[in-house]
């Protein structure tokens, strides 16, 4: 095959099989002496690709034709997938789906972290495979007066009607908001943001008689208020594993989480441990952690309103952490957090991680000073996309 001229060839269109997944969701290929990347494609997929766009010695490819589906393709059952950005992973069976992030999981610690796994990554599946999405963030286009999500690699509007991944409560705001927003003529805001709780609704910015009110859940015998302008999970009904699983069976006098958001681990910790830091950057996440902690009537609870760096910085070190438990946003952790983290010596560390290429970077930092890794457990809090929840457990070698 001879080689892609990026320039010339834009029209031209190769037969490829889709070897694997890849981190980040796309099917790896070879052809013209590219590596290619495919967007939604399936293992052993035999496609007709075309290149979108060539760096280095990588093509961005789409699938124009499945010459011959793979075992695990199914018929995407939704109607704007390939346009909308939200789903990358409708073309898979759940089995597949499972596989392929139990694999960019494998890949992400051999390839960044240095890391070989023995044994199995164990996975639990999603309580609902459809449906699921407690809170969305819908993108508005105030000219034409549309609302959806962007489209796939871009920031044009996708006009979407009915979202499948969407808990019902909220497939109905959606219709409600839609509406709304397709008859004001005045300027709308660029987002909204909804969120489910156990009495209803809360959307921000207030709209369509919708309110940025302050909603709950009760998650694993614990209650906790939040409203549409601040962090909580995606999937309810998978907190309560996620959460058994970071914590396991540690019990101490000293624990600390990191990135706390409204303290969803904060106030479990302290039913466990007889002093607990929270630390979280968002004054209005803070704010309700307080007041989460308040109404679970825990004195143990300190809520630092800092960045994870800041904070670190300044607090004095303890003679024994016996727990530390970080939850940080896709971006992992600064150069300064993981030094201030090996600094303070905990005994055992959880990181909880949405993203396993900066999971592994974070993982070959801490282990190559002073960890040894217990276990790495996977979580299906995203299914119909390529996202991927996963815990790493880590205890100290020595004692500094
Ligand atoms: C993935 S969420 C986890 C929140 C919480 N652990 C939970 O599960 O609900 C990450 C949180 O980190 C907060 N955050 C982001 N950057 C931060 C920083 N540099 N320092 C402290 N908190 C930060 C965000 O506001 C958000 O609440």
């Amino acid at each position: 095959m001879k080689p892609i001229d990026a320039k010339t060839d834009d029209d031209q269109t190769f037969e490829v099989e889709i070897e694997r997944l890849l981190p980040g969701g796309v099917g790896l290929a070879h052809a013209g002496g590219l590596t290619l990347f495919v967007s939604l494609a399936a293992p052993g997929d035999v496609v007709r690709v075309k290149i979108d766009r060539v760096q280095g010695s990588v093509g961005f490819a789409s699938i124009v034709e499945v010459l011959n589906a793979s075992a695990v393709r199914v018929e995407p059952p939704c109607p704007y997938f390939g346009r909308c950005g939200g789903c990358d992973f409708q073309q898979l069976t759940y089995e597949a789906q499972l596989q392929a992030k139990v694999e960019m999981i494998r890949d992400c610690l051999h390839r960044i972290g240095k890391l070989e796994l023995p044994e199995e990554i164990p996975i639990t599946p999603s309580v609902d495979e459809w449906h699921y999405r407690s809170r969305a963030t819908w993108q508005v286009d105030s000219d034409a007066r549309l609302l959806g999500y962007f489209e796939r690699g871009t920031n044009r509007v996708c006009d979407v009607e009915y979202c499948a991944v969407l808990a019902p409560q909220l497939q109905q705001t959606l219709e409600k908001v839609r509406k709304y927003v397709a008859t004001k003529s005045s300027r709308q805001p660029r987002h909204i943001d909804a969120v489910l709780g156990d009495e209803g609704l809360s959307v921000s910015p207030a709209i369509a008689g919708f309110s940025a009110r302050v909603i709950s859940r009760h998650i694993a015998d614990e209650h906790y208020q939040f409203s549409a302008d601040t962090f909580f999970q995606i999937n309810h009904q998978m907190l309560e594993p996620l959460m058994a699983s970071a914590m396991g069976d540690m019990t101490g006098q000293k624990a600390i989480d990191l990135y706390c958001g409204v303290g969803l681990f904060t106030i479990p910790m302290a039913r466990r441990f007889a002093r607990v830091t929270g630390v979280e950057a968002n004054a209005r996440a803070a704010e309700f952690a307080r007041r989460n902690v308040e109404s679970a009537k825990l004195e143990n609870i300190e809520i630092a309103n800092l960045g994870v760096a800041d904070w670190l910085k300044h607090s004095r070190s303890f003679e024994v952490l016996d727990f530390l438990l970080l939850d940080p946003p896709r971006v992992g952790c600064e150069n300064a957090v993981i030094a201030g983290i090996l600094g303070m010596r905990p005994r055992r560390i959880a990181y909880v991680s949405c993203d396993p290429a900066t999971l592994a970077r974070d993982l070959k930092k801490l282990i190559a000073e002073n960890y040894s890794l217990d276990s790495v457990a996977a979580f299906d809090m995203f299914p119909q996309t390529h996202h991927v929840e996963t815990v790493a457990r880590l205890t100290a070698e020595r004692q500094l």
